[in-house]
């Protein structure tokens, strides 16, 4: 099938891969023209493993092609999946205007029946005004959907490749069945349904997992009020096939581009209809409390953190990736810096984005790791890279004025460390 993906960001680009992938023919659009420059040469404007290899790949075998002409893609596709982004306004909300202006490019162009699939997150609300737009703009048939993406930053592409599900919502049979075809190479469940509901699926999805990140920090915290660690406990809890392990890591709470984002558009989207939606609201709050709970922890440790130098290690919003959007690294900096401390950081991939974040303070950026602990009187893990595990720790304490760790992520080899003479601290670890 012919197939468009409007956006080059992180759904957008991994979308089109994959669909090169499964044997279909792609045209990437997108409005940023550096942006196509680079991916016409086969380089990812984007850190995700395993995407770079993938894109050379398809571009090589002339199923991909790249460009900002909607004129050239649009008219011959049978399916537009429009990926743009969809940036958080200060309300809480989320500001629409990209999908619109995307929607009314793809409307203007059509030439034949096409499925316009919104894969951007957006409201159930926003229904009837994409419809208005579409019916503005062409006369020629068409379809909306919605397939909501569930992929996660730095396995983007296994995620895509082996999704658990495939969520269809579609007002016509015809586009169910032409979405069905697309998907068929791929695996996982099929849920098929009415585009309110897919869209509701994919807050769902967020504001649960939210939830369950939210549930253990704060059982994390009972955990180090009276002694008992957080790792066992959920060993224990999470052994019940009804609970499960997965997204119960206690650490220093959820970043990122869309958890933050969802769960306010979500709060918002349901005030703006009546609903008190307090309990997500109140996950949210336990969200913004934990960085406070680190710094407190810091302090314990060191009393007052004037002038005391701090190591952090991690700016990523997570590991294995690049991305700085809504970083616990930056609201732990900014507090950290405002009480005074010298800080030093360091991050394997994230360093450029930080820098640019983060150019108003005066902080340390560090070469490396070890670089990163020199005269540290504590060092704070943020982000989970695997490679901080494998660290020289005698290197790093003959480097550091004090051995204290702190580990925002309950990362670390914690016996290890302790017997190396390192005083340590986890989120609810013994
Ligand atoms: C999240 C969802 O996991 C994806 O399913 C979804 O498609 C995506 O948002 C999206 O809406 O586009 P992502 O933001 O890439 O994916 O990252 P996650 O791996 O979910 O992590 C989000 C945050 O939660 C990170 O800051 C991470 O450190 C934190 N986290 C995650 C925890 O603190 N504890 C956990 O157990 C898991």
């Amino acid at each position: 099938m012919q197939i468009s993906v409007i956006g080059t960001g992180y759904v957008g680009l991994v979308t089109a891969v994959l669909m090169a992938e499964l044997g279909h023919r792609v045209y990437g659009v997108d409005i940023d023209e550096k942006k196509l420059a680079k991916l016409k040469k086969g380089r990812s404007p984007i850190y995700e493993p395993g995407l770079e290899k993938l894109l050379v790949k398809n571009l090589d075998r002339n199923r991909l092609s790249f460009s900002s002409s909607y004129e050239k893609a649009i008219p011959s596709s049978d399916v537009i999946f429009v990926c743009v982004g969809t940036p958080p306004l200060p309300d809480g909300s989320y500001d629409p205007k990209f999908v619109f202006s995307a929607l009314e490019s793809v409307a203007k162009n059509l030439k034949k029946y096409a499925v316009v699939v919104i894969k951007s997150t957006v409201p159930p609300s926003i229904g009837p005004s994409l419809k208005k737009i579409m019916d503005k703009n062409t006369s020629v048939s068409y379809d909306l959907a919605s397939v909501p993406e569930f992929l996660r930053e730095g396995s983007a592409v296994r995620d895509a490749f082996h999704p658990d599900r495939i969520v269809i919502g579609a007002s016509s049979d015809k586009a169910k069945t032409i979405l069905l075809k697309v998907h068929e190479k791929l695996p996982g469940e099929r849920i098929i349904g009415d585009m309110l509901s897919a869209q509701l699926v994919k807050y769902a999805a967020n504001a649960f997992l939210a939830t369950k990140i939210s549930f253990i920090n704060s059982l994390a915290i009972l955990a180090d009020k009276i002694g008992a660690d957080i790792d066992t406990v959920v060993d224990g809890f999470g052994s019940d096939h009804r609970i499960g392990k997965s997204f119960l890591q206690a650490g220093l709470g959820y970043g990122g581009s869309c958890f933050p984002k969802d769960t306010h558009a979500l709060i918002s989207y349901s005030d703006s209809l009546g609903y008190d939606f307090s309990f997500l609201k109140q996950v949210d709050r336990i969200n913004d409390k934990q960085i406070d709970y680190f710094v407190v922890k810091i302090k314990n440790m060191l009393g007052s953190l004037k002038n005391k130098t701090i190591a952090i290690l991690g700016l990523a919003f997570k590991a294995e990736t690049d991305d700085m959007r809504e970083a616990r690294s930056i609201l732990l900096i900014n507090k950290l810096y405002k009480l005074g401390a010298k800080l030093r950081v360091f991050d394997p991939v994230a360093m450029a984005n930080a820098k640019a974040i983060l150019k108003s303070k005066q902080l340390y950026f560090a070469k490396n790791e070890y670089d990163c602990a020199k005269q540290a009187d504590v060092l704070c893990l943020v982000t989970e890279w695997p490679q901080f595990k494998k660290l020289d720790f005698g290197k790093i304490k003959k480097h550091m004025k004090k051995a204290i760790i702190v580990d925002g992520r309950n990362f670390l080899p914690k016996e290890k460390l302790k017997k190396m003479g390192f005083s340590y601290e986890g989120i609810g670890r013994r």
